[in-house]
């Protein structure tokens, strides 16, 4: 039994996600964890909120709350609509957590032990109208690079360049618009990642296998020197991880703490601590530590394209520096950005579906289902209304969710709600297995390649092939004349009913487990071969219809939630 350690970029706790976030990490992540799990693999699934940093800080304020008090109720806000699009993560953490503490410091501990970090006095911006500091996303100005107006201090959203907020072109406060800003000296802790240039070059060129997306950013960052100077990975913050060497006082560095990009990806290991400690687990060592037996461990890492540079190069030098056995990344599946009716998904204008609202409108399978079926993998991908529609009411209403009304009423109509038994198979029948038999080899290597919409498609040919089938074999015009006959044909298409349950669970869990209950099915194991399969359900076995597996997205429905998505959330 293979293991999979699997991790999904953490998300900001600063508010709701969209749809775009959402299948940028947590939603494939969750298909492939899923998937692995049904293969019969054992896998830990991690995710947490990125609680931390500016964005933290400044949701607080404007939300008029102490920070500590803003991230425990938005934490549990995320957990509550992660729950409800039905993704499995075995324990959903907090970087705020004391794990990540202790680790974080422990961390900055090891590195300075082996030499790699230095003490640097430098100017960063000081406003004298906010009376503090203005680290990272408490200024924003025109990009250096690219030109783009509103560009953070710390990364470009535009060209996804990192920024130090005194490279900014006219800059200004965040919190009060302030351009009289000045430069005050202050003392922060630098990882010298340059030193590891080597070391991280080798190993990214080792990973031949990762997707181009991942590579090519990581390529680069590596030859333009740009991720590869040296860090800053501290702050003049409240809020954070406090600075420290281990367990011991960083002298020099009192009220400050670590840059919010140096301790959310040591969160993927306090996780599986704090999922130990949730009484989930009982062993994270045998997860993350090669010393431990994390040797045999496989672990992918699920995240948008903006986040690739802190996981192929910061994290990686990390890891890496501390000289300690850590697991490191064996693959890194990498998204493009998805955008929303010929423009941007925007948090601050309220652009777009987010996260709750979808749920809102309707149930999670439906945005699982399309989401991943146009996952933005080799470019940006679109969501709009009408492709939407039209993808729900073909795929899962005309194509999965008529195949199974069809079949099963008609088997009540004729044999009652029991696989009838008698007849025999014959040539369709024969096609049938050795199309399917291709299709869900196929099916298997792209979800073991984590090619998300290859994927789809193949399943989605899978559920079509069963349409085919039963047009062609006709069990209502066949019974007429030789009702054993129709009784075969039915029987197949029940066991197809059980099939697809386990192929689409991944994909559509609530709409598997609808079927699963159905077919009274106690267990479901992954199909190794398709005639064995497909003789599973045992004539005499009982079932029941399944009430309206999926319906169909109205013009009128189309239309109202087009106008009440376009613009300002309330
Ligand atoms: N919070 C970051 C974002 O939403 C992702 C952090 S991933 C981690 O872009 F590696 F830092 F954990
Ligand atoms: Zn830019």
């Amino acid at each position: 039994m293979a293991r999979h350690l699997i991790t999904s970029a953490i998300p900001y706790i600063n508010g709701i996600k969209h749809l775009g976030n959402l299948v940028g990490s947590q939603l494939p992540a969750d298909l492939y964890a899923r998937y692995q799990r049904g293969r019969g693999n054992e896998v830990l699934f991690l995710c947490a909120t990125d609680e931390h940093g500016t964005p933290a800080e400044l949701a607080a304020t404007k939300a008029g709350k102490p920070v500590a008090e803003y991230c425990a109720e938005m934490h549990d806000v995320q957990a509550r609509i992660a729950q409800g699009f039905r993704l499995s993560f075995d324990h959903f953490g907090r970087s705020s957590s004391v794990h990540n503490r202790q680790l974080t410091q422990h961390f900055a501990g090891v590195l300075a032990d082996r030499g790699l970090i230095r003490e640097v006095s430098e100017t960063q911006m000081y406003s004298p109208d906010d009376g503090r500091y203005l680290p990272d996303r408490y200024i924003e100005g025109t990009c250096p690079n690219c030109g783009f107006d509103s560009a953070r201090g710390d990364q470009c959203d535009n060209c996804t360049k990192q920024l130090d907020p005194v490279d900014l072109i006219n800059p200004h406060s965040t919190i009060s618009g302030a351009t009289n800003l000045e430069m005050r000296e202050t003392k922060h802790l630098y990882l010298r990642q340059s030193e590891m240039r080597d070391e991280l070059q080798a190993w990214i060129d080792s990973k031949t296998d990762w997707p181009v997306l991942t590579t090519s950013i990581a390529k680069k960052w590596l030859n333009d020197g740009d991720g590869l100077q040296d860090r800053g990975i501290t702050r003049d913050l409240d809020w954070g991880v406090p600075v420290k060497r281990g367990t011991q006082d960083w002298p020099g560095m009192e009220g400050k703490v670590f840059y919010v990009w140096f301790d959310a990806p040591i969160e993927y290991i306090a996780c599986a601590q704090e999922w130990v400690d949730a009484g989930k687990g009982t062993d994270w060592q045998r997860w993350w530590r090669t010393d431990a037996g994390a040797d045999d461990v496989t672990y992918t890492q699920f995240m948008g394209k903006d986040n690739v540079p802190f996981h192929t190069l910061s994290f990686p030098a990390t890891i890496l520096g501390s000289g300690e056995p850590w697991k490191l990344v064996d693959y890194i599946k990498s998204f493009n950005y998805l955008n929303y009716e010929g423009g941007q998904f925007s948090t601050s204008r309220g652009r777009g579906v987010f996260m709750d609202q979808a749920l809102e409108v309707l149930p999670p399978d439906y945005w699982r289902w399309w989401l991943l079926s146009h996952a933005p993998e080799s470019s940006d991908a679109e969501f709009t209304w009408e492709n939407f529609q039209a993808s729900v009411n073909k795929d899962l209403a005309d194509v999965l969710g008529n195949f199974v009304s069809r079949v099963t009423k008609f088997c009540r109509s004729k044999f009652g709600e029991v696989v009838p038994e008698g007849g025999s198979f014959g040539a369709q029948e024969d096609a049938l297995i050795a199309d399917l038999t291709a299709r869900i080899a196929r099916y298997q290597d792209m979800m073991d390649e984590m090619e998300v919409r290859k994927s789809a498609q193949e399943l989605r040919a899978i559920w079509a092939a069963g349409n085919e089938y039963l047009q062609s074999a006709a069990p209502w015009t066949v019974f007429k004349e030789d009702p054993e006959r129709a009784a075969a044909i039915v029987r197949l298409s029940l066991n197809l009913i059980r099939l697809y349950a386990i192929l689409s669970a991944p994909f559509i869990p609530d709409a598997a487990a609808t079927l699963k209950e159905a077919m009274k099915l106690d267990e479901m194991p992954w199909p190794d071969d398709v005639a064995a399969a497909l003789a599973s359900l045992a004539p005499g076995t009982g079932f029941d219809v399944p009430e309206n597996l999926f319906r169909k997205i109205s013009d009128e429905e189309r239309e109202d939630w087009q106008g009440r998505f376009s613009g300002k959330r309330d």
